[in-house]
């Protein structure tokens, strides 16, 4: 099985059955090696250097009903909130003091963020802070919204495709929800010039290992800028709350499968994978990532952006959780970059 390792270090591509044997490992040698090929790759491209991307969550009023969410509209017993213009601008400026150089603006898909809003929010940030990058992760809108607000002066945008099976899309998605609409939605972002992000959840119910190798396919397909996966956390409130989260191990040896496909992407170290172990992101830098992605929403609406239970870093400051990951990733031998990070 290491001469598989070694062809996709190599060449960055292996067949289906040969993926298919890596996933479902339980080889000790087999994933260390992984892990070890990864940060080889990484280190190649972008040394020991760890982008920051500063997470402000505007809100958690979701129009969708994803089963595995917990801010679905379903979900009838969460506090709802959202953050006006001045609150999202003091999180930015309170970010760039702690050096972030890159906004990430999230949310659930909330028609109160018109194109109007976010075009006049978006091109204040930028001239508020030219150097900075401003990432859009507000879900599925149309390709007029996603024309403008990059006319506005948004760079990158982060839309999962979530998984690139039409049948599981159809076992995690309410029947309104669309599997094509959203895989186009990446191909109109992509096709107006954004930095696009997509990824998956490593462990959703249902999910098998075909499935698994069908997203990394459709990755190699739409070839994002940066790939966030995270495992799957069950939500208390979702028709999902008996189910197990996916794995420190699964989740860890597509990190560095990932790594491998795709040399030069951006891949965080996710909260979910955090969440799931308490060294979980220290483990993900090791195994190819090179992101992460500090919260910067205020204090007072962390624990509502529950997206599934336990999300870690919901009590910190601002403040401290820079200090803490800038710790965590000095922990395992890397170190901050105070640039923008875009992609190679
Ligand atoms: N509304 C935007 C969208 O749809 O892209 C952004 C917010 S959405 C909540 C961000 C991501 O959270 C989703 O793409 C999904 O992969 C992830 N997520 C949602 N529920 C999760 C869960 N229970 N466990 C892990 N990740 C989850
Ligand atoms: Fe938020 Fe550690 S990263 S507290």
């Amino acid at each position: 099985m290491t001469e598989i390792v070694e062809k996709l270090y190599r060449t960055g591509n292996i067949s289906d059955s040969e993926l298919k044997s890596l996933i479902e490992t339980d080889d000790k040698c087999v994933s260390n090696l992984i892990v070890k090929c990864a940060d080889e790759t990484r280190q190649k491209y972008y040394g020991k250097k760890v982008f920051l991307r500063g997470l402000i969550e505007i809100s958690n009023y979701c129009r969708n009903d994803c089963l595995y969410c917990g801010i679905r509209r379903s979900n009838k017993n969460t506090e709802r909130y959202r953050l006006n213009r001045e609150e999202i601008l003091s999180c930015c400026e309170n970010g760039y003091e702690l050096g972030f150089r890159t906004f990430v603006m999230q949310g659930g898909e909330d028609s109160y963020f018109t194109d109007n809003f976010m075009c006049f929010l978006i091109s204040e940030i930028k001239k508020k802070y030219p150097d900075c990058a401003v990432t859009l992760s507000l879900g599925e809108r149309s390709y007029e919204s996603y024309r403008r607000m990059k006319e506005a002066g948004a760079d990158r945008y982060l839309l999962r495709h979530e998984t690139a099976s039409k049948e599981l899309y159809g076992k995690l998605h309410p029947e309104e929800m669309s599997f094509e609409k959203r895989r186009q939605c990446l191909f109109n972002l992509r096709e107006l010039g954004y930095q696009v992000g997509s990824g998956f959840m490593v462990g959703v119910p249902f999910q098998t290992t075909e499935n698994i190798i069908e997203d990394l396919r459709f990755l190699q397909e739409i070839r994002p800028h940066m790939i966030g996966i995270g495992p799957f956390v069950p939500h208390r409130e979702t028709p999902f709350s008996d189910k197990k989260s996916g794995t420190l191990e699964l989740t860890l040896r597509i990190l560095g499968i990932l790594r491998l496909m795709f040399p030069k992407a951006l891949i965080p170290a996710t909260t979910a994978l955090g969440t799931i172990s308490p060294d979980g992101r220290e483990l993900g830098l090791k195994t190819g990532c090179n992101v992460v992605m500090p919260n910067l929403s205020p204090v007072s609406v962390r624990k509502k952006y529950n997206l599934y239970d336990n999300k870690i870093c919901t009590g910190e400051e601002s403040a401290e959780c820079r200090v803490c990951l800038e710790k965590r990733i000095k922990s395992v031998g890397y170190e901050v970059s105070s640039e923008r990070g875009d992609a190679l």
